[in-house]
């Protein structure tokens, strides 16, 4: 187990002044404690503990079969690992369906060592927001392509791409400030879409899929790995570990990359 020093952990308010001074930061997810360590040790600021671990971790097509138990289970393997990241976790599918719900499950996810959740939606989750940032719960609002909403959608592809559904992002994303989001993610977008909500934003914004241009990046660790779930792993996403010694050092180029605005590059960017 590693020691945390609490006067390095990352805060909301650290990646808030490295979006004001325009530095770019790095997350990633992890399921376990070994590689949160390791994760945290390369300096990640943010560790997800995401729902994708249905997939990755459970074998499944989808998120959706991702129970609170199952998350809370995986949330506590990381925060037995991470150093001083910020750890984000995922509230599953169905787990936030009400307000009440939301604050319940959120609740538990906070007392079980995430310092944030993760919700997917729109305007519709604005309340939910508001009322777990009023009880002291910071929101990342994750929109553009929400898995938890595949069979809606009808498959995992660019979101954002015509002028009315562009706008609608844009104002969900105020809407969604304005109700005390602590950060935003968008997946999937083209790059001047996220480069537009980016700078409209005063609260960090985080990308996969979105381009260069948002505050930060995140990717799954099994696809920076080049271990990915998918028989042919998408555009945004770069194998570090090719040509690399070890995880560590794979680990070390991705937060360089990051840092320096070399990944991700205009092959992994949707225009
Ligand atoms: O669950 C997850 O890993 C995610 C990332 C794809 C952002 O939500």
């Amino acid at each position: 187990m590693s020691i945390q020093n609490k006067n390095k952990l990352v805060t909301i308010s650290t990646l808030g002044k490295l979006k004001k001074a325009k530095e770019k930061f790095s997350c990633l997810t992890a399921y376990e404690s070994t590689l949160a360590q390791r994760i945290s040790e390369a300096g990640v600021e943010v560790i997800l503990v995401g729902d994708s671990l249905g997939m990755v971790i459970q074998g499944h097509d989808s998120t959706l079969p991702v129970t609170m138990d199952q998350l809370i289970y995986h949330l506590d393997c990381v925060a037995r690992g991470n150093v001083n990241s910020h750890i984000m976790a995922d509230m599953p599918f169905m787990s936030y369906s009400t307000d009440e719900l939301a604050l319940e499950n959120a609740t538990k996810l906070m007392q079980n060592g995430a310092h944030s959740v993760k919700i997917e939606g729109g305007s519709w989750i604005c309340k939910m927001t508001s009322t777990l940032a009023e009880r002291g719960i910071p929101v990342c609002a994750h929109m553009g392509l929400t898995p938890q909403s595949i069979n809606r959608i009808g498959g995992y592809f660019v979101q954002g791409r015509d002028t009315k559904k562009r706008q609608k992002l844009i104002e969900e994303a105020k809407s969604l400030e304005s109700a005390g989001a602590a950060m935003l993610l968008l997946e999937c977008v083209p790059n001047d879409l996220s480069k537009e909500i980016t700078s409209l934003l005063k609260i960090p914004v985080i990308g996969i899929g979105a381009g260069p241009e948002t505050d930060g990046q995140i990717m799954v660790i099994h696809d920076l790995l080049g271990i990915s779930c998918l028989e042919k792993p998408p555009k945004f996403v770069k194998d570090f570990l090719k040509g690399s010694s070890s995880i560590e050092t794979a680990l070390g180029k991705y937060v360089k990359s990051v840092k320096s605005k070399k990944f991700p590059s205009r092959s992994h960017t949707f225009f």
